[in-house]
């Protein structure tokens, strides 16, 4: 399973990216509008410090497929490594259908079952990203959707990768490798949390104090 880093904060981005664990940045509405900074110039930082995928977003506002292609080509245009995020809609299937004619990538975001992921997929989508934290928010077992969606993946041999999304433990990234999801979009602060064990820090504290008992500081 590969990792791509879930935030639209350069700062994050460029660490997770310095410790050589990410190959792609998913953004969100939401996220881009923590940054409170214009979405092409946020976007086009983001391109300049990762070479892989990365997922921007159609506006919030535009529900219709014709406005989604509209954008959908515009964020494309920023960067060759850009990925359209479209909403699981009816509209965004619509819109899916044409980028994917253009050679535009697409990830269907906003996915909560298997029938919306399969639909995303025959659509023409490069990926689909199932939220397993929301699931799991209102008590339906998220990773029940990341083991279903990647059963039916693999038997009916579809190519669309599976971004597992709404990511909110180290357990649930060990939970969507486990399901064989293809990627993990991970907050940062979990990635950082996934590098912590209090033996590794026991058994560093434990090197320094013999080797600074022999041979000093
Ligand atoms: C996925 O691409 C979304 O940006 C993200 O994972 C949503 O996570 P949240 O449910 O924690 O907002």
């Amino acid at each position: 399973m590969k990792f791509f880093v879930d935030t639209a904060n350069v700062e994050e981005i460029r660490k997770a990216n310095d410790m050589g664990i990410i190959c792609g940045v998913t953004t969100n509405p939401s996220l881009i509008a923590k940054e409170g900074r214009d979405f092409n110039q946020v976007i086009a930082e983001i391109a300049s410090i990762v070479d892989g995928p990365i997922s921007g977003e159609v506006k919030a506002t535009t529900t219709d497929a014709e406005g989604m292609i509209k954008e959908g080509r515009e964020i494309a245009a920023i960067h060759p490594n850009m990925v359209v995020k479209i909403p699981m809609t009816v509209e965004g299937l619509k819109a899916v259908k044409v980028l994917h004619a253009e050679g535009i990538k697409t990830n269907v975001t906003l996915i909560f079952s298997a029938a919306q992921a399969l639909l995303a997929a025959r659509a023409g989508a490069n990926y689909v990203s199932p939220f397993l934290g929301r699931l799991d928010d209102i008590s339906m077992p998220g990773i029940d959707l990341i083991n279903e969606i990647t059963e039916i993946f693999m038997m009916h041999d579809i190519q669309t990768e599976i971004i597992a999304a709404s990511i909110r433990n180290p357990i649930h990234v060990i939970d969507c490798a486990k399901a064989g999801a293809d990627i993990a979009t991970v907050p940062y602060k979990v990635l950082e949390q996934m590098t912590k064990h209090p033996l590794t820090d026991q058994g560093i504290a434990k090197f320094q104090a013999d080797y600074k008992a022999v041979f000093g500081e």
